[in-house]
């Protein structure tokens, strides 16, 4: 591991890279929750859907790399709180994966440091985050970056 990391844009030839990432990132909460199990096809829909956005506007999907390896990716969305709130936009942060080799070197940490630049050139302020009840190393993460639990998803399965 050389851990030369640069963070940078995502382009349309990096998302064959991401969907290795992405499927790691399912399989580990898989072995957490079933709830995450991808369905057959899932890499695709998330490759199309990648492929789609990854230009727009209101997207920003950041890599890290090792020299030409891919070794974590982050993927945010911009969105709009419902007009009842004084509160209007707010970054989505929908994936946050660094692969298993290269955890625990600050590599999450540069890419949440990136996406909060990127948002305060916006004047965006809010950030919000969904991670499983079941994963440790993603609460005690967004825990360091400031994120603390606002709302509570429920789940019921008959
Ligand atoms: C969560 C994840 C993105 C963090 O990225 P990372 O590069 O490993 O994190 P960093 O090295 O920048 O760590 C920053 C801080 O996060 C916390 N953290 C990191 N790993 C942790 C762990 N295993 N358990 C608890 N807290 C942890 C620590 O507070 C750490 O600060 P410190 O190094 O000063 O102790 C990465 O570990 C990962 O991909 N995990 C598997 C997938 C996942 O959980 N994704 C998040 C879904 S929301």
């Amino acid at each position: 591991m050389t851990k030369k990391i640069t963070i940078r844009k995502a382009d349309a030839k990096d998302i064959p890279a991401i969907i290795v990432l992405w499927k790691e990132l399912m399989d580990f909460h898989k072995k957490l929750d079933s709830y995450f199990t991808r369905s057959a096809m899932g890499h695709k829909r998330f490759a199309d859907y990648l492929k789609k956005h990854i230009h727009s506007r209101n997207f920003r999907v950041l890599v890290a790399t090792d020299e030409e390896q891919m070794v974590g990716y982050c993927l945010t969305k911009i969105s709009k709180y419902p007009p009842v709130y004084k509160k209007q936009k707010y970054a989505d942060i929908f994936d946050l994966a660094v692969t298993k080799k290269y955890r625990g070197c600050g590599i999450g940490t540069m890419l949440i440091k990136s996406v909060l630049q990127w948002c305060a050139k916006r004047n965006i302020s809010c950030f919000e985050v969904r991670y499983s009840t079941k994963n440790e190393m993603s609460s005690g993460f967004w825990s360091k970056m400031g994120f603390r639990p606002y709302l509570k998803t429920a789940f019921l399965e008959t």
